[in-house]
């Protein structure tokens, strides 16, 4: 306890008596200025809500390819991704949250009781339950053109 209480006291005298250092930002190979331009650099290669949607579109198709094959693991991990994407997309447009909730609250956890009892039939009726809600949400934030379908055509060579 003694030798720990020295240590955190010199350790507070060593910072406190260290002089204060000209601020000289690190910069990368293409991520250069201030620290607040390299932050803003960062953010805008991050995008906005759009890269999340990209993902949750792949991801939807791949959950709807993982009920028809009764692959329930899959689909189990693919619709885990899509909570974690929307989740980190709002993180990003907090302003998107308002419409994501039901999705997040009700849609998902319906999707998710299907896959945990392995019932195809009950997936079914949740998958178009949430292929509507995509929509809405579509709606709800101004890009009402943004139908969603369910998918006809396979992307990925996961399946049977
Ligand atoms: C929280 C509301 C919300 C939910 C829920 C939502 N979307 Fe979206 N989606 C959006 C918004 C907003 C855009 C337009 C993004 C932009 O303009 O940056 C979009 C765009 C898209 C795009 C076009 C992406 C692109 O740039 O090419 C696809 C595909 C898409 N959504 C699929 C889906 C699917 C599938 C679901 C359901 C599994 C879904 N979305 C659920 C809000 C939502």
């Amino acid at each position: 306890m003694k030798t720990i209480c020295k240590l955190i006291l010199s350790t507070v005298f060593i910072t406190s008596c260290t002089t204060k250092t000209e601020y000289i930002p690190i910069e990368g190979k293409w991520i250069k200025g201030t620290q607040t331009e390299q932050l803003k650099t960062i953010e805008n290669q991050f995008r906005g809500f759009d890269k999340t949607m990209v993902e949750v579109g792949y991801r939807y198709q791949e959950l709807y390819w993982g009920g028809q094959d009764e692959n329930w693991e899959y689909a189990n991990y693919q619709l885990e991704k899509i909570e974690k994407t929307i989740k980190l997309g709002l993180q990003r447009r907090p302003k998107r949250a308002q419409s994501a909730t039901h999705f997040l609250e009700y849609v998902i956890p319906e999707v998710n009781k299907a896959i945990q009892a392995e019932d195809k039939q009950r997936f079914n009726t949740n998958i178009e339950m949430m292929r509507t809600n995509c929509t809405n949400c579509h709606i709800a934030e101004r890009v009402p053109t943004f139908t969603v379908r369910i998918p006809t055509h396979r992307q990925s060579p996961i399946g049977n």
